[in-house]
C-alpha cells in the first residue's frame, strides 16, 4: 500500500514510539500484516512465534527432550538468540548463525506448540520480548509485534491491539498457499495453542479485526486506519 492514508498515519506517529501488539489464530495472516504494516508506518516488527520456532529448531538440534520442560526451561534461558526486528528482512540468529528458513519447516511446525506451551520457556520469551518492545518504544521508533499473547501478556498497555482472525477455512487456505510450508493443521495446533492463551475472543480494549472476506490490501489498510483512529483519539 503507498495510499495517502498510510502515509499520512506514519508522518502522525513519527518519533511517537508507538506499541501496536497484533495476535490471532495461525494462518489468519499476522506475520504478513503486521511486518507490511510496520513497514508502511516505519516501525520495527516483531514475530514473536519465530522466537518460540527458534527455541524449538535449536532443541531439535541440540537432542533435548522436548517432554522435559526443565531442559526446556534451561535451554530457553540460555540460548544465545538474536533477533533483528526490521520490517524489510526480520532474522533470527542463534550463536550467530541465521536460521530464519529454517523456522517455518514441517519439523518444527507440529513441535513448536509442545515448547512454547512450557511455563519456564515463556517466562524467558516474554522478558525477551518486553526488552525488544521497550528499546523500540523508547527509541521512537515503534514497534508492531505479533502473537497470541501480546495484547494480554506480553504488553497489555499498547497503544493499539488487535485481534486479528479469519475463519478456519479461510486460514488453511492460506496456510497451504505459502511458499515453504509443510502440513500445517492450523486448527490442531490452535486447538493445543488455546490452552496456554486465549486469541480467539478479544480482550477489553482490543479491537476485532475479520480479515476473512478482505484481501492482504485491504487488511493492511484496516490495520493502518485503526492505528490512525486510536492515535488521532488520543492526541485530540
Ligand atoms: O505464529 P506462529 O505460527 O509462527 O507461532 C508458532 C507457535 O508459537 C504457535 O504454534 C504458538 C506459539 N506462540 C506462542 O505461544 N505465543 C506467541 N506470542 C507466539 C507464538
Amino acid at each position: 500500500m503507498s495510499g495517502d492514508g498510510s502515509q499520512y498515519v506514519s508522518q502522525q506517529i513519527l518519533g511517537a514510539g508507538l506499541v501496536i501488539a497484533i495476535d490471532g489464530p495461525s494462518g489468519a495472516g499476522k506475520s504478513t500484516i503486521a511486518r507490511l504494516s510496520a513497514a508502511e508506518l516505519g516501525t520495527r516488527f516483531l514475530d514473536t512465534g519465530a522466537m518460540y520456532r527458534a527455541l524449538t529448531w535449536y532443541a531439535l538440534q541440540q537432542g533435548t527432550d522436548l517432554n522435559d520442560p526443565a531442559a526446556l526451561a534451561m535451554l530457553a534461558a540460555s540460548i544465545s538468540l538474536q533477533v533483528e526486528d526490521v520490517p524489510h528482512a526480520p532474522r533470527v540468529l542463534i550463536n550467530g548463525r541465521d536460521v530464519t528458513a529454517l523456522l517455518r519447516s514441517e519439523q518444527v511446525t507440529s513441535m513448536v506448540s509442545r515448547v512454547s506451551a512450557v511455563p519456564g520457556v515463556r517466562e524467558q520469551m516474554i522478558a525477551r520480548q518486553r526488552q525488544l518492545i521497550k528499546a523500540a518504544q523508547e527509541s521512537g521508533r515503534g514497534i508492531v509485534a505479533e502473537g497470541r499473547d501480546i495484547t494480554t501478556v506480553v504488553a497489555p498497555d499498547a497503544d493499539v491491539k488487535i485481534l486479528l482472525t479469519a475463519s478456519e477455512q479461510v486460514r488453511q487456505q492460506r496456510r497451504q498457499g505459502q511458499l515453504g510450508v509443510g502440513t500445517d493443521a492450523v486448527s490442531a495446533r490452535d486447538l493445543a495453542d488455546s490452552q496456554v492463551n486465549n486469541f480467539t475472543t478479544p480482550a477489553p480494549g482490543v479491537e476485532l479485526l475479520d480479515s476473512s472476506d478482505l484481501s492482504e490490501e485491504e487488511t493492511l489498510e484496516a490495520v493502518v486506519a485503526i492505528v490512525g483512529r486510536v492515535f488521532k483519539a488520543r492526541h485530540a
